[in-house]
């Protein structure tokens, strides 16, 4: 096995959300090897300007690439919304970001061609998703709408009950309302929450499928890591290696909520 496909593949996210990417990618690429940054000292990038979100997401690449990487994915919705292009051409690795794969999944999901969209401020004023889902077909409808209760819901683990079903109700109404087929979740947060939104969908009469860029971006992974003969041949088990730049109380147990098991290393870094 040559020396590059023995080293990790990079992922970043705003804090821990971008673990359910990582959750999938362990899931479809046992073997690779994993470094994961959560820039949660900043969290949330959602709110934040794309300027702002354009120098974070620069930090976060910068800390990756400087311990060797074979592939930088953003598992950030809002930081692949506005960064993965000046990132590309920044950067000697493949750089993928989550925005593709997920408008990729939803465009195939989508029988009716109307796709609703839920994702940060940030996310959904960029118009990353609209643009990308139009570029793959120009006969698609796309409705989105911001949810931003819907990250710190989840942060607290506050995942079932009225509250989150409130806001979920308030969040895609407008968008049933717009007959879409397919909702897809365009933040990192989302999937935890992807059982009560489908149980609100049915409420309100929708027969819409909810599809997450997470799975599709570890897909998107694989085939990249194939075309560029890049995937580990080792069969022994990847390991997963996790930065973060803050350590607040709930730490561990919102990370293994969104990775759906206990997190091995785990050390406190300075990127800014
Ligand atoms: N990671 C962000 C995203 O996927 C959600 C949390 C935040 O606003 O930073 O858009």
């Amino acid at each position: 096995m040559n020396k590059k496909e023995q080293l990790p593949i990079g992922v970043f996210d705003s804090g821990l959300g971008g673990l359910t990417v990582v959750r999938q990618l362990q899931r479809v690429l046992p073997h690779e090897h994993i470094i994961y940054l959560g820039d949660n000292a900043r969290v949330p990038y959602g709110t934040r300007s794309a300027q702002t979100v354009e120098r974070y997401a620069w930090n976060c690449a910068d800390f990756l690439v400087r311990r060797g990487l074979k592939m930088l994915v953003i598992a950030c919705n809002t930081a692949s919304a506005v960064a993965v292009d000046s990132l590309r051409q920044r950067l000697e690795v493949p750089v993928l970001g989550v925005i593709r794969a997920g408008a990729k999944v939803a465009v195939k999901a989508s029988t009716r061609k109307r796709i609703g969209v839920i994702g940060t401020a940030g996310t959904v004023g960029s118009g990353a998703y609209p643009r990308e889902i139009k570029q793959l077909d120009s006969a698609v409808d796309v409705f989105q709408n911001a949810a931003p209760l819907l990250v710190p819901l989840v942060e607290e683990g506050w995942i079932e009950g009225d509250v989150p079903m409130q806001a979920i109700q308030r969040y895609v109404a407008p968008l049933v309302s717009e007959k879409i087929d397919v909702l897809l979740l365009g933040c990192t947060h989302y999937p935890v929450l992807q059982s009560s939104i489908e149980t609100e969908l049915r409420k309100m009469g929708s027969d819409a499928l909810v599809v997450d860029s997470a799975t599709a971006m570890a897909i998107e992974v694989s085939e990249t890591l194939e075309t560029y003969g890049l995937l580990r041949t080792d069969s022994f088990p990847g390991e997963l290696r996790c930065y973060v730049t803050d350590w607040p109380d709930s730490f561990i147990d919102v990370a293994e909520r969104f990775l759906g098991h206990s997190l091995g290393t785990v050390e406190k870094v300075d990127i800014s």
